[in-house]
Order: C-alpha cells, then sequence, then structure tokens
C-alpha cells in the first residue's frame, strides 16, 4: 500500500482520475517469478504480457529484469522496440493479423505466432517476395478449463484462439509449415486464460503441449527451440489466497522434469505472466464528486467510471476500496461511476467511513488491465499516469485533454 500523504500530493499535483504505480512493488513481483523458476529443469524466458500494461515507463522497468514481451499488435510491438527490448525477446501472438501487420512484424524480425494455417501462408508469401525466412510458432488449443471468468477462458474447445489437436489441426498445421519454404516453425504455444487461481488447467495443459512436441519430433522430425506455456497466474483481488508464484513454478518443474524428461531434447520453456507482475503495484485515485442517498443505496458518485477502469463492469470483478486518509467505518456504499450507463458502477456494497465531496477514493490492484483497457467513451480524456519510485512521483503519462478527444 502506498503511503497516503504521497497519494494525496500525487492526486493534488496531476488531478483525478489518476493512476499510481509503485516501482518497489514491480519489482518485488519479477523478483518473486525470477526466482521462483530458479532451478527449472530447461533454460526459461519470461515474455511480459505488455497487453496488461504498456506504460514505457513500466514496460522498461520489467526489460531492466531481462524480461522479454508477449506482444499482440503493432502498437505492442512499436512500444516493445521504444523500450528498448530485442526482437529475439518478442513474440508476437494474436489470433488475426493483416497483411501488412505481418509485413512490419516480420520486418522487425520478431517470432509470429499463429492460431491458423492461412495466416502462416500469407507469412510465407510476403517471406518469398523478401527473400528471408520467417521464424514461427503455433498456438494450439488444449482443450483444458482454466475455471476463470468465461470472457478471460482462452484454452476451451470452442475458442477461436489456437489449432486444436482434434482432426489433427495443430499436427497438419506444423507438417505444412515446415516443408514452406520461408517459414521456420520454432516455436509451440499455448494459453489457456487469465486470472487463474487453481493449477489443475495449467499443469494439464504443459503435459499436452510437452506430449505434442514429442509427437512432432518423433512423427516429423520437428525438433523446437521452445514451448511457450502462456500466462494467466492470478492475483488476490479479496484478500482471498490464490496460488502463489512458488507453487506455480513447483508445478512445472515437477512437469519438465517427468513429463519433460520424455522429450528427445530440451527445448527452453517460456512464461508470460502479465497480471502478475504489475496488478499489485497500481490503484486508481478518483475524486468524490458528490454522494447521493435514495431509499435503497447511498452512491458515492466519483470522477471516473467504466472508461477509467472496465474490469468490475466487464468482469464483475472485485476491486478493494479505500478512501485516502481515513480509517475504519461502516457505511455501506456503491462507488458510482460517471457515465452514463446504470451498469457504471466500480464497486458494489463497500463498508467505508463516512465519505465527503472532494475525498480521494483507492481503487487498488489496477495496475493491470486498468489503463491498458481505458477507452474515451462518452467523450473522457484518459487519465493520467505517474509512477512512485521511492520518495519521487514522476508523471509517467500526461493525462489526454479535450483536444485529444474531440
Ligand atoms: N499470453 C497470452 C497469449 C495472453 O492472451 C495473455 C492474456 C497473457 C499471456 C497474460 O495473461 P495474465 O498473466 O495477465 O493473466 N482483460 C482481462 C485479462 C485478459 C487477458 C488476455 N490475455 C482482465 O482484465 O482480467
Amino acid at each position: 500500500m502506498m503511503d497516503d500523504s504521497v497519494l494525496k500530493k500525487a492526486a493534488e499535483k496531476y488531478g483525478t482520475p489518476l493512476y499510481v504505480y509503485d516501482k518497489a512493488i514491480i519489482d518485488r513481483q519479477c523478483d518473486a517469478f525470477k526466482k521462483a523458476f530458479k532451478g527449472l529443469p530447461w533454460e526459461f524466458g519470461i515474455r511480459y504480457a505488455f497487453k496488461a500494461n504498456t506504460n514505457p515507463e513500466i514496460l522498461s522497468i520489467i526489460r531492466s529484469h531481462g524480461f522479454g514481451g508477449d506482444i499482440v499488435s503493432i502498437g505492442e510491438l512499436e512500444a516493445g522496440l521504444n523500450a528498448g527490448f530485442k526482437p529475439k525477446d518478442l513474440v508476437y501472438t494474436s489470433n488475426s493479423k493483416s497483411r501488412e501487420e505481418l509485413a512490419r512484424a516480420l520486418a522487425a524480425g520478431v517470432c509470429i505466432t499463429h492460431g491458423n494455417i492461412m495466416e502462416c501462408e500469407i507469412l510465407n508469401e510476403i517471406a518469398k517476395e523478401r527473400g528471408v525466412v520467417a521464424n514461427v510458432a503455433f498456438r494450439v488449443n488444449p482443450d483444458v478449463d482454466a475455471k476463470t471468468h468465461p470472457k478471460i477462458s482462452t484454452g476451451l474447445k470452442g475458442s477461436k484462439f489456437g489449432l486444436h489437436f482434434e482432426r489433427n489441426l495443430a499436427f497438419n498445421a506444423f507438417k505444412f509449415a515446415k516443408d514452406l519454404e520461408n517459414i521456420n516453425p520454432v516455436g509451440l504455444h499455448c494459453h489457456i486464460g487469465s486470472q487463474i487461481t487453481d493449477m489443475s488447467g495449467f499443469a494439464d495443459a504443459a503435459g499436452k503441449l510437452i506430449d505434442f512436441a514429442q509427437k512432432l519430433d518423433k512423427e516429423l522430425g520437428v525438433r523446437l527451440d521452445f514451448l511457450d506455456f502462456g500466462g494467466g497466474l492470478g492475483v488476490s483481488y479479496d484478500g482471498r489466497p490464490v496460488v502463489g508464484v512458488e507453487e506455480f513454478a513447483g508445478e512445472y518443474k515437477k512437469i519438465l522434469a517427468d513429463e519433460g524428461g520424455k522429450l528427445s531434447y530440451r527445448p527452453n520453456a517460456f512464461f508470460e505472466p502479465g497480471r502478475y507482475l504489475v496488478a499489485e503495484s497500481g490503484v486508481l485515485l478518483t475524486k468524490v464528486n458528490s454522494i447521493k442517498e435514495t431509499p435503497y443505496k447511498k452512491f458515492v458518485n466519483v470522477d471516473s467510471g467504466f472508461n477509467t477502469l472496465v474490469r468490475p463492469v466487464m468482469y464483475d470483478a472485485y476491486h478493494p476500496v479505500r478512501v485516502v486518509g481515513k480509517t475504519g467505518g461502516d457505511i455501506t456504499y456503491d462507488i458510482a461511476g460517471n457515465l452514463c450507463e446504470s451498469g457504471d458502477i466500480l464497486a458494489k456494497e463497500r463498508n467505508l467511513p463516512k465519505v465527503e465531496v472532494n475525498d480521494i477514493i483507492e481503487i487498488g490492484l489496477a495496475g493491470a488491465y486498468g489503463y491498458s483497457m481505458s477507452s474515451n467513451y462518452n467523450s473522457k480524456p484518459k487519465p493520467a499516469e505517474v509512477l512512485v519510485d521511492g520518495g519521487k512521483i514522476k508523471l509517467i503519462r500526461k493525462r489526454q485533454d479535450l483536444r485529444d478527444v474531440i
């Protein structure tokens, strides 16, 4: 938790709504992730999932830990290159890429992950025109239930992501790609979902990935540089216990020793954490405009809404809420956003101390998928972002102004 005096100072100086990140927490999470994976039987690399938070300053912090990146757009590619990531440390995954996007990614020299064969054929054409060979990976659909919110479950049969093992779709993709002159299949990828708090799905998917790599080696003679196990490790938004990074890494150590031991060679292992690295580092500060009491509820009307933080509305996500500089409290409030939609409630039925106009409300664990999912809905400018580093508060993204919006 950041110091109330620092939060107040930041809100006074930079206004609200405001995203505030604590550098020490990002460093702590990166160190914990690295430390937990030490001793993995395979060489490993961490590819931070940029989509969680692409602020340039935060990308630089993450790069300083030696991590690469999982990118999903040309915007994220440029953000990564701008922050000093090397192309060889970036993997470009998305379910749908245009010819132009493929061409740019190829020119940059990043590994491109396909979830369908047609995209790989298009890439082959571009690579042929340029006389180069493209490194690619294929994403598989392992048909695994991650037991998380349906909107962030990606490994189920009906999902748009990945190539199924069924009907040999995944196998045939490698078979096809292996014979393309300008394509070099180097990786195998899966990602089963996000905010996962149960280990069984991860273990299931990892086992299937390794078995499949073995099949590729035996039947096609394809040996890969890497197996990418994706991201998804959850954090505790409400204080209830979740799978810790030690347990998470411990499970992979076991799987790579047991299942992995059956593989005739040792590829690298990649992991793509997003949320775990940045969620806890960030809070959203929002100011109280007015209080409203109806016969049924007490609403705190604040100066942000789901344009600023969409998670509560989109995933029914819980984020902790407190009033900066006040403690205790047993008055039950809903924190109401300022957008013209009745669903725009940022937190429901929270016990807080008496809230007054101009109080600053802190919405916690907003460092991941907060700013990165913000929008200009209702013609609202996007908020500013600041980084707290020791005692210093640094502006790391300017607030948009009305000219940006209109
Ligand atoms: N790798 C791939 C291919 C992904 O699609 C994702 C997230 C990750 C890694 C990182 O997952 P993480 O470690 O952050 O769970 N907006 C949602 C989360 C969407 C995640 C999409 N993919 C939310 O706010 O909960």
